[in-house]
């Protein structure tokens, strides 16, 4: 198969997991003879300090003209305390997700056994936990009509943000989180807050309708507030999830420190146009050029890129790495046992490279 990647690295320790995702591409596309071009193109804070934008047109074509983008992080801490800087970071990755049109977001959360002792769950509760939320993401109230702080007729300083949805907006994902729980265990959970929010009524009125088409799957619907709760309560209670845009985000964070090992989660995000594929940890700056960021969820993205083209014997040879790197403690400084050896992000790459090239 050939396969164009855009890759963008983007701010913080982006540049050094992304070269370590890239490696591990490489090496199995190498293995399997497929032919991989990779094409870099800025965003993130990065952009703005080279070309004052955080998702340039040129950087927009290089996604669209691929046949996925391999993303790493962005944002940089001298804008986090300014809320009113007129550019950020962030608004680079708002800006991709919207031009590419990427309205699923897949975020797996699942445990490793050699780690779940680092979740701060108890280790009966969290063990064997395995399940996807599927995120909205190109609505709700990241996207809705809104006004920035600004003082109004009557002398208020006030500020708004609309949390619009459409029926084919609220369909198109809810049939996204079917498809997933007919692959898994046929269990979806539709979370919404339909008690207080009238967009949350329409989520609810729409797959109520859509439940009687997926007889094979039981649906279920709980508030967010609830949902938030019994992530902590008994997480292997979920299978697939599927919920709005900002309800996603944040029960994603929760769902993904649970398992203990943020640093190991990937996702995808897949719409009208190219999919990305991006570890959903952040940039951290201050692990920055440190080789200390652990690189598999970098890798795991690679991962589920190869599984999004059914490349599947790619996909699980790199999940296989991925695992015996665990087992032989081949791990970064967070993860690393008791006088475990010491390895970088770096090191666990060639390490993983080395095991797919050897495998082979
Ligand atoms: C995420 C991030 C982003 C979001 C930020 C960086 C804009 O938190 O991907 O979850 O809120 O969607
Ligand atoms: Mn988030």
């Amino acid at each position: 198969m050939k396969l164009k990647i855009a890759v963008l690295a983007g701010d913080g320790i982006g540049p050094e997991i992304m070269e370590q995702g890239v490696a591990v591409l490489s090496a199995v596309a190498e293995r399997f003879g497929h032919e991989v071009t990779f094409r870099e193109a800025l965003c993130g804070a990065h952009a703005i300090d080279e070309v004052g934008e955080p998702f340039p047109e040129e950087t927009y074509r290089a996604c669209r003209d691929a046949d996925a983008v391999l993303f790493a992080s962005v944002g940089d801490p001298k804008y986090d305390g300014n809320p009113s800087a007129k550019v950020r970071p962030e608004q680079g990755l708002l800006a991709m997700r919207k031009r590419l049109g990427l309205y699923a977001n897949i975020r797996p959360v699942e445990t490793f056994d050699c780690l779940v002792h680092k979740s701060p769950l108890k280790d009966e509760l969290v063990r064997g936990a395995d399940f996807v939320c599927i995120r909205e993401l190109t609505g709700g109230m990241y996207f809705g009509e809104k006004r920035e702080p600004a003082v109004n007729g009557d002398g208020v300083e006030e500020a708004f943000d609309t949390n619009y949805y459409s029926r084919p907006e609220v369909e198109r994902i809810l049939r996204v989180g079917y498809g997933y729980a007919r692959r898994r265990r046929r269990h979806l959970t539709v979370v919404d807050k339909a008690n207080v929010l009238a967009s949350s009524r329409l989520w609810r009125k729409v797959a109520q309708e859509m439940m009687g088409e997926y007889p094979d799957v039981v649906t279920d619907f709980m508030y967010v507030d609830n949902a938030a709760m019994r992530m902590i309560q008994d997480p292997r209670f979920f299978d697939v999830i599927v919920t709005e845009n900002t309800f996603g985000d944040i029960l994603t964070d929760e769902g993904s420190c649970i398992t203990g090992s943020m640093g190991l989660l990937p996702s995808a995000s897949t719409g009208s146009s190219t999919p990305v594929f991006e570890p959903i940890h952040g940039s951290w700056p201050q692990g920055k050029g440190l080789n200390i960021a652990n690189p598999l969820a970098q890798i795991l993205s690679v991962a589920m890129l190869f599984e999004h083209f059914n490349l599947r014997e790619e996909g699980a040879l790199v999940r296989e790495a991925v695992a015996a790197s665990l087992d032989q403690n081949i791990r970064t400084p967070e993860i690393q046992v008791e006088g475990g050896g010491r390895y970088g992000t770096k090191e666990v790459g060639e390490w993983i490279v080395n095991y797919i090239r050897r495998e082979a």
